[in-house]
């Protein structure tokens, strides 16, 4: 039986004077993230690849919410150690804090069995996947721990939770994020008020989706917009009782699971 979704009608001004950056906000989840984020209050800073998809996402919020809406196009890929602290530099310059960091970006890689897994693929899902979360997120610690209710939110994977045949260097990345957030939390439990989680949207209709299972009809998937309820508790006052959680969208109830 499908697990229902999580009702909550949350306050317009629930991230009021929050910034919160997402990476993976051109398209599918960090998309409808970046959009309802913003429509509740918050500053929004984008991070993606593909200039022209996050020009447009900008246009979107921006002609909503004024001057709360900031780009920021990287390749995660190719990203090194310096473009991340060039980044948390801007950010520490303009905002003095940063409420929220959202790791939503990801690749899907080939779907093999591992004896036929392409190298690249591997490598390039543990540099998007794993060490582009890690790099931004070390830099961005010190600027986190200024806020006075910090979110760092992961995005994870049933695969990533318990593995399955055939879905490699995609499902290995996603158990290595699993890894980085409760060690995180671990060591950020008590010297810090950052709450740290991972989050598994669950089947969404997405471009991701899609790549994964092409015969699907895509209507039997939820819009990336039925997910916000979870993401807006999450990063807002409510979501300070999660830490160290491996939060799963469906079946969420705004108890502990
Ligand atoms: N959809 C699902 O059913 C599902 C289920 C479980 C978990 N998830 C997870 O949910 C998250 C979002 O997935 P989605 O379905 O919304 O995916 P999506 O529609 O494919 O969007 C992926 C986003 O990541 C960005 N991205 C990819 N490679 C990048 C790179 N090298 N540098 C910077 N940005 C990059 C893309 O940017 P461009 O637009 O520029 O390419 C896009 O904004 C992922 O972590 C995924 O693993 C999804």
């Amino acid at each position: 039986m499908r697990k229902t979704m999580f009702e909550y009608k949350p306050p317009q001004d629930l991230l009021k004077n929050k910034t919160i950056l997402i990476t993976g906000a051109s398209d599918g989840i960090g998309r409808a993230c970046a959009n309802s984020f913003a429509d509740h209050g918050a500053t929004v800073i984008l991070l993606s690849r593909t200039q022209p998809k996050l020009e447009q996402v900008y246009d979107e919020i921006e002609a909503r919410h004024p001057g709360r809406v900031i780009i920021q196009p990287l390749d995660l890929r190719t990203a090194v150690s310096e473009d991340f602290k060039l980044l948390a530099d801007s950010i520490d310059e303009q905002f003095g804090c940063l409420d929220g960091l959202l790791h939503n970006a990801a690749l899907l890689g080939a779907r093999n069995p591992i004896e036929f897994y392409p190298d690249e693929d591997w490598k390039n899902l543990m540099q998007v996947n794993v060490n582009a979360p890690f790099l931004l997120t070390k830099v961005l610690l010190p600027v986190l721990s200024r806020a006075t209710d910090g979110r760092l939110l992961f995005t994870a994977s049933s695969v990533g939770r318990q593995g399955r045949a055939y879905w490699g260097g995609y499902g290995v990345s996603k158990f290595a994020i699993e890894g980085l957030m409760q060690t995180l939390a671990d060591e950020l439990q008590d010297t810090t008020s950052i709450r740290v989680n991972s989050i598994n949207p669950g089947g969404t209709r997405t471009a991701m989706r899609r790549e994964a299972y092409p015969a699907e009809d895509p209507n039997t998937q939820p819009e990336p917009e039925a997910l916000m309820p979870v993401y807006l508790y999450i990063m807002g006052p409510e979501g300070s009782g999660f830490h160290g959680q491996a939060i799963d969208v469906r079946g969420f109830t705004g108890a502990m699971q």
